[in-house]
């Protein structure tokens, strides 16, 4: 993921961090490297992805986002970027999963992610882009009916590897309810970050969720 701009990622992540003492979490992490940005730019940041390997490389904790193993209100942020939040099957997913960072959340505290929108899977649908010097190949396909994006990954390293990823391409309406029923306000819905947007491309959407302080109940 040489090719991705955390850091820059970063720089809009911290306009929106609370004044807080309490680390930032960044979730379906992969090889840690926002957790990485958010340490050089002095926080306290740990790595959290479900993937094994990766953990051994972030030195961070093994878990899934459906089910976070920290305690209530311990993170004053978290973040997920890459679209890693379509690698949630569905919106039932979706909305444990937001519930979850809602629960780890301190009150006030928030998450930063991106989103592959539909318009941008449709525009990858049939397409193939190369990175890290052509060593990997990304070759699209999407299903409008299921909003189902599949994605053939060809790493050429020596040997040659291939994988397939599979990810659900939400509505934004889908994201808001979610959100708003896990005890969020969307504070921001923009696209990549705030930064300019290449050509032609339609980029991820980026997504600042707070968590709501909770009101009393009524006597
Ligand atoms: C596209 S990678 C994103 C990597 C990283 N966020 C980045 O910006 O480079 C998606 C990651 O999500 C992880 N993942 C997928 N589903 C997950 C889940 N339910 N819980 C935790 N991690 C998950 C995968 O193991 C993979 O490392």
């Amino acid at each position: 993921m040489g090719d991705i701009p955390h850091r820059t990622w970063f720089h809009f992540v911290a306009e929106f961090l609370p004044h807080s003492a309490k680390p930032l979490a960044d979730l379906f992490s992969g090889p840690g490297y926002m957790a990485a940005a958010a340490r050089a730019a002095g926080r306290v940041a740990v790595a959290v992805d479900r993937h094994l390997p990766f953990m051994r490389k972030a030195q961070g904790i093994c878990a899934d986002a459906v089910a976070l193993p920290f305690a209530a209100g311990v993170f004053s942020a978290l973040t997920a970027s890459n679209a890693a939040l379509n690698y949630l099957t569905d919106t039932t997913a979706l909305g444990r999963h937001f519930e979850e960072c809602c629960r780890v959340l301190e009150s006030g505290g928030v998450y930063v992610f991106d989103v592959c929108p539909p318009e941008r899977a449709a525009l990858l649908a049939g397409r193939t882009f190369g990175a890290l010097g052509g060593k990997v190949r990304f070759a699209h396909r999407y299903a409008s009916a299921t909003r189902t994006l599949t994605t053939t990954v060809r790493i050429h390293n020596g040997e040659e590897i291939s994988e397939e990823h599979v990810q659900k391409i939400f509505e934004p309406a889908e994201i808001a309810a979610a959100a708003a029923g896990a005890g969020f306000e969307v504070l921001r819905a923009v696209p990549n970050y705030g930064l300019p947007a290449a050509g032609e491309n339609v980029p991820v959407m980026t997504y600042v969720l707070c968590k709501r302080a909770a009101t009393a109940p009524k006597v």
